[in-house]
């Protein structure tokens, strides 16, 4: 075979390699080496056109060329062909789809004890109240003694109440610990604000106490209203109203007889049983009781106000302060108070 007709059908087959359906890059760059590579059949071609005679030799080499240039320009359009392909196939297959479910973020909540008390704070300062604060690192005087908590009272012993620093020899009004309950806030506002005062003061307090309904660090709101002519009545129609804002229109409470040293005459509140409706029958709720105790509460012993520069014979007040966990059990059904401490993502997600 001549080296023309060598050439034409080296094009044939080089465009047959070319066109063929499963070509890639990788392929046509094996292409482009067998035909234009330093070994390929081109290149092979022009070094045996010193074999040719002189008149002969032009015409080929320029057709070589020719055939070169020509598989050049048909790899060259393959390339670009192959690209345009390749960035399609890319785009179709990174197309992101808007309708997929997105990924479930997980996001916090508020824990069920700062619901109720935000619910709280929602509800009394509603009705006028305003929210005051002390600390919870608090002196024996403004736990007890301003309270009229006597010096041998059982609450003072020392199992109730976590001192931080107690004189061993005798009872001080500066020994320090950790606030048994608000009703030290109380003290602390009325040293500092004259009446009338109507304040709620929720927050942590402390009591060596553990077991499915006690703690040894929990919540409490404390409540006080001090002004002209304030009785049971104002405390009665006040927790009244409180209690249907939380718990619903149908809510019933009572008042019964109680101590404690701050308050005369002093009472515990009750709901009646959300559950049984007062039947008690086998109530799991209420324990069969038909009602469910709430809070201790009272009308302010005129020592604490005299003690604080409030004049008892002028002014009068009502006290009450409620154990948020206790609320928040029984608003949701919650029988063991420590699994609200223990931050199970499954109870947890409940509220
Ligand atoms: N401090 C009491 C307790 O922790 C609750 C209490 C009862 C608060 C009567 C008061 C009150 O303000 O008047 O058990």
């Amino acid at each position: 075979m001549n080296m023309k007709n060598e050439l034409s059908q080296i094009l044939d087959e080089a465009s047959a390699e070319i066109k063929n359906q499963d070509i890639n890059s990788e392929l046509l760059e094996q292409v482009r080496i067998k035909y234009l590579g330093k070994k390929g059949r081109i290149t092979d071609i022009l070094k045996r056109l010193g074999t040719l005679s002189s008149e002969e030799r032009p015409a080929v080499g320029a057709y070589a060329n020719e055939i070169k240039t020509k598989i050049g320009g048909l790899i060259s359009e393959k390339q670009k062909e192959l690209e345009i392909l390749n960035s399609q196939k890319r785009l179709a297959e990174e197309k992101i789809d808007i309708t997929l479910p997105s990924k479930r973020r997980e996001t916090g909540r508020r824990h069920p004890i700062s619901q109720i008390t935000l619910e709280l704070e929602e509800v009394f300062t509603g009705m006028g109240f305003k929210i005051a604060q002390g600390p919870e690192t608090e002196y024996a005087y403004y736990n007890f003694d301003a309270l009229n908590s006597p010096k041998n009272h059982p609450s003072r012993d020392l199992q109730d109440t976590f001192y931080i620093r107690k004189d061993e020899k005798e009872i001080r009004e500066d020994d320090i610990l950790l606030r048994c309950h608000t009703s030290s806030v109380q003290v602390r506002y009325m040293e500092n604000n004259k009446p009338p005062i109507k304040i709620i003061c929720p927050g942590r307090v402390y009591r060596p106490d553990q077991d499915s309904s006690h703690t040894p660090v929990f919540y409490q709101v404390e409540g006080l209203v001090v002004d002209k002519n304030i009785t049971l009545i104002d405390l009665k129609e006040t927790l009244e109203t409180a209690f249907i804002k939380l718990f619903g229109e149908e809510t019933e409470i009572r008042l019964r007889p109680h101590y404690f040293p701050f308050t005369e005459p002093s009472v515990e509140v009750d709901c009646k049983c959300f559950i049984c409706e007062g039947n008690g029958d086998s109530c799991q709720l209420c324990k069969g009781e038909g009602w469910l105790e709430m809070l201790g509460a009272g009308v302010v012993h005129p020592k604490v106000l005299a003690g604080c520069g409030i004049d008892p014979e002028v002014y009068t007040g009502f006290a009450f302060g409620m154990g948020i966990e206790r609320l928040s059990m029984i608003k949701y059904g919650i029988d063991d108070i420590r699994n609200l401490y223990e931050n199970d993502i499954r109870f947890l997600r409940q509220f």
